[in-house]
């Protein structure tokens, strides 16, 4: 069987849309149902083991949340190797080039796909191999100059790392460029060092990503020990080596796909686990589906279902909490993205082969890091999909797909979007019961505000 023939049978395994859900109970409706209070409100408490069944129900529901947010804490990077799921093959590479090879390293992926634990977990690795890591973040229009200066900082306070004041006072308080940087690491530093470098998809501007560039090139030519790990999303990280064709002989590039079903699957249960919570197979299953390689997307999903469980009073997830979680996940991401998402619902009305292409375009862009519209194309056409549907499936999603800086290749400006497109599409969620961001979300957020002051 070809490639393309697998892929097809696999695509099709995933995208099998499940029976429309709305014959389904609204927890929500139900009448005295915990489930009508607002998933923000309400103190938090301090963590109790176990919630107790002998408190009231509103301490036991706050409490119980509070150690639902910490299990499944969808904000934070993992703290170390032991809860990072997958990633091996990551690490592996990561490890190989920057730390063996002297390579300079880039982590790309999109939104949420757990860049920067990954960073995190190579930088605890450099370190116990003897490295010093030190970590930025990079952001807006910051020029070169502010970017590098805090490494220097950092490196002054270092005992016995080799850089004295008087070496780079000039810098602390001129610009400079990346051949003076260069130089005075190459000079002064002597031990494996590396720079994390994280969100450098946020600098925007053009001469500080040139010069970053310039950075990398230069300390490899001076064969300094002073390594760069830049992490980012995917188009702007080839941005930075397309203007630098020569830099790829010293750049690993590591990118940040799907982790696979299984694993998210584990990880949810170690999450469950956590929360006091336990979960059918099934719901463990379709959550994991669900999330489409998506550490993030995995958490938030689980952490809504697990919210629904205990709104319900409940401490054992079922598919009909799955339901409802999910719906909750939907209506959370609409209300920060609510052009997406409502967008996401005008696409569930257009034909159904366009609406199938649709799917694979959001599945391309949730297991790889970017989407290659030759490949997609590729793939539609073995399915039988003509380039008409095709075409108008891109055109569909040209509010929210862009095509990037490197032919035929596109992305989301919302990077969390294509989940919730295959939430809809298969019937995860039914799109009746979504309810559109509005007058309703805003009253709620006013009413919290005023009840906050
Ligand atoms: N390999 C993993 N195993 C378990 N959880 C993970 C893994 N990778 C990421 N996560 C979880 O997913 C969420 C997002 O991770 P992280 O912040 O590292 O992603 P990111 O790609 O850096 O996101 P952003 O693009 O927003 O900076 C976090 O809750 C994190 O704990
Ligand atoms: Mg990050």
């Amino acid at each position: 069987m070809s490639f393309f023939a697998r892929l097809g049978n696999w695509l099709s395994g995933l995208l099998d849309p499940e029976p429309p859900l709305s014959s389904l109970p609204d927890l929500r409706a139900a009448p005295g149902n915990a489930a009508s209070v607002p998933a923000h409100s309400g103190p938090i408490a301090a963590i109790p083991a176990r919630p107790a069944p002998a408190v009231s129900p509103s301490r036991s529901l706050s409490s119980g949340r509070t150690r639902i947010h910490s299990a499944f804490d969808a904000g934070m990077p993992v703290e170390n190797r032991a809860g990072l799921a997958g990633r091996a093959r990551e690490l592996d590479r990561l490890v190989e080039a920057v730390l063996e090879h002297g390579k300079h390293g880039i982590v790309f992926g999109a939104r949420g796909s757990g860049k920067t634990s990954l960073a995190r977990v190579f930088g605890d690795m450099a370190d116990e191999a003897g490295a010093t890591v030190l970590y930025n973040l990079a952001g807006g229009d910051i020029d070169f100059s502010e970017l590098c200066r805090p490494y220097l900082v950092e490196l002054l306070s270092i005992p016995g790392e080799g850089i004295r004041r008087v070496d780079v006072q000039p810098l602390l308080t001129a610009p400079f460029d990346a051949r003076q940087m260069a130089t005075i690491l190459a000079e002064k530093v002597r031990r494996p060092t590396i720079f994390v470098l994280d969100e450098f998809d946020r600098i925007e501007t053009h001469a500080t990503k040139t010069e970053m560039a310039a950075l990398m090139k230069l300390l490899s030519d001076m064969r300094s020990p002073v390594r760069i790990v830049a992490v980012g999303i995917a188009a702007n990280l080839e941005d930075l080596i397309e203007g630098h064709p020569s830099l790829r002989r010293h750049i690993v590039s590591v990118p940040i796909g799907g982790i696979e079903t299984e694993q998210l699957k584990a990880l949810l249960v170690r999450c469950c686990d956590a929360a006091g919570l336990t979960i059918d197979d099934d719901a463990a299953m379709k959550i994991a589906r669900s999330a489409v390689g998506s550490p993030y997307h995995l958490r938030l999903f689980g952490a809504n279902c697990a919210i629904a469980a205990s709104r319900a009073g409940r401490d054992h997830i079922d598919d009909t909490l799955v339901q409802q979680g999910l719906l909750d996940a939907y209506s959370e991401w609409g209300a920060l993205s609510p052009r997406a998402a409502a967008l996401v619902v005008d696409l569930q009305r257009l034909p159904k082969p366009t609406a199938m292409a649709i799917a694979v375009i959001c599945l391309a862009a949730a297991m790889r890091t970017r989407i290659e519209r030759d490949e997609v194309t590729l793939v539609l056409n073995e399915d039988g999909h003509d380039d008409a549907t095709i075409a108008a499936a891109f055109a569909a999603l040209s509010p929210i797909l862009h095509a990037s800086a490197i032919e035929g290749s596109y992305y989301f400006d919302d990077t969390l979007a294509p989940q919730f497109y295959l939430l809809v599409y298969n019937r995860r969620i039914d799109p009746a019961r979504i309810k559109p961001a509005g007058f309703d979300d805003l009253r709620n957020i006013l009413e919290r505000g005023v009840r906050d002051q």
